[in-house]
């Protein structure tokens, strides 16, 4: 072989590799990548070079019970070592209601910051809150995302694997339109779980009788899916308004929806998501106090959407924060603690999020989440030629993305 038919072959080699990088792009929208990341982690000496960092990880001695490294711009491999792993298809069993709130114990604040404004997608900004340098991954929840969407601007065809999401919709309307032709309109108080399992490719575009300055608002919560679970067939669970079970607790001060989960002996709908999770969405008038329990050994946090709330221990180790902050608490303890001031102006909103942990590795590149590295150049190539669970992408285009083509 000549000098230069190998440079021909490695160019072509390049070229193929670069226009599988351009096809992607042209058609996804995943999340946090630059052109520049995409192309390092594709391009062959970077790809080895991932491949061999991430088996070093995995064979080093795991001295503390999360490990995160940062391989590449937007690949990342967590190794979560848990020792109890609950199943993967029911809520745990609620004999947990009847119990007084004082002896519960409070979970302890671990980590605190503002979630802060970025762009995603196509002209849409969100306020991420996991998916961020201070908190990459928080098994089993992968990212949060508040997002405001204005006409115009929205998620335009892109492709989910591994994975499943949460949409809550908070004001303005979502329409949602799959590959499949399942096609749908989320209005305030609705919610869609959607698992991608081995593949889904789906256009999410606010509703198009938004009047102007209005927007869609919501969380988008993407949730890992058990290894076992990863191949299944995608479905869907439309969780609407009517649905949700609202209780309240504190003498009215309190009103929680029990979107997943248990609160002040009300049980939500079941079976809502493959991986366990609850999703209590509480608002708190001065003066309004609630233990809320959450299933030991679950990671559980805070999302504040309006006003300012204590969390912690109130006898102790307490905080207070605002709007827009993260709150992730330590697994110990019984009961997320939540009050209100007394002389706070206005009423505080905020969701409540736990769930289970799973003892799995995540690979996770844009929005194909998988447990190895080779499992990321699979979802690449199986998205890329229509195949493994990707068929139906071929010719496929979304009705609802037209109308940011055109
Ligand atoms: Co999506």
């Amino acid at each position: 072989m000549t000098a230069f038919s190998r440079i021909t072959i490695i160019a072509s080699a390049v070229v193929g590799v670069l226009s599988v990088v351009i096809l992607l792009l042209a058609r996804t929208d995943l999340p946090s990548l630059s052109i520049a990341s995409l192309s390092l982690a594709l391009s062959l000496p970077s790809a080895k070079r991932a491949t061999t960092q991430v088996q070093n990880i995995v064979s080093e001695p795991q001295e503390s019970n999360v490990r995160t490294s940062v391989l590449e711009p937007s690949i990342q491999v967590v190794t979560t070592t848990v020792t109890t792993v609950p199943s993967a298809s029911t809520l745990p069993s609620t004999n947990m209601t009847a119990q007084t709130t004082s002896k519960l114990l409070p979970r302890l604040i671990r980590l605190a910051f503002t979630a802060r404004e970025t762009a995603e997608g196509a002209g849409a900004r969100v306020r991420r809150a996991i998916g961020v340098p201070q908190l990459r991954n928080f098994t089993p929840f992968l990212m949060l995302d508040h997002f405001f969407v204005s006409p115009g601007a929205g998620f335009p065809d892109h492709p989910h694997r591994g994975q499943e999401t949460i949409t809550y919709l908070l004001g303005g309307g979502m329409e949602h339109e799959d590959f499949a032709g399942n096609r749908g309109l989320l209005r305030p108080g609705d919610l869609q779980f959607m698992t991608a399992g081995r593949g889904i490719v789906h256009a999410e575009m606010p509703a198009p009788d938004l009047k102007d300055g209005e927007k869609s608002v919501g969380l988008q919560l993407w949730v890992d899916l058990p290894e076992k679970l990863k191949g299944c067939e995608p479905r869907y669970r439309d969780l609407r308004r009517e649905e949700v079970p609202v209780v309240q607790a504190d003498g009215g001060k309190v009103t929680v929806k029990v979107i997943s989960g248990v609160s002040e002996g009300v049980e939500s709908v079941k079976d809502l998501a493959y991986t366990p999770v609850w999703l209590l969405d509480l608002e708190v008038k001065p003066g309004g106090k609630i233990a809320q329990r959450v299933p030991e050994g679950w990671n559980a946090f805070v999302y504040v959407l309006e006003g300012d709330v204590v969390l912690g221990d109130p006898e102790g180790d307490k905080k207070k924060v605002g709007q827009y902050n993260m709150v992730v608490f330590e697994k110990e303890g019984d009961a997320v603690y939540v009050s209100v001031e007394e002389g706070a102006e206005k009423n505080a909103r905020l969701v409540i999020v736990a769930g289970t942990p799973l003892d799995q590795k995540i690979v996770q590149y844009g929005p194909f989440v998988v447990t190895n590295q080779e499992a990321v150049y699979q979802a690449f190539m199986d998205y890329q030629t229509h195949s493994n669970g990707f068929e139906r992408a071929k010719d496929w285009e979304s009705e609802i993305g037209k109308r940011m083509r055109h």
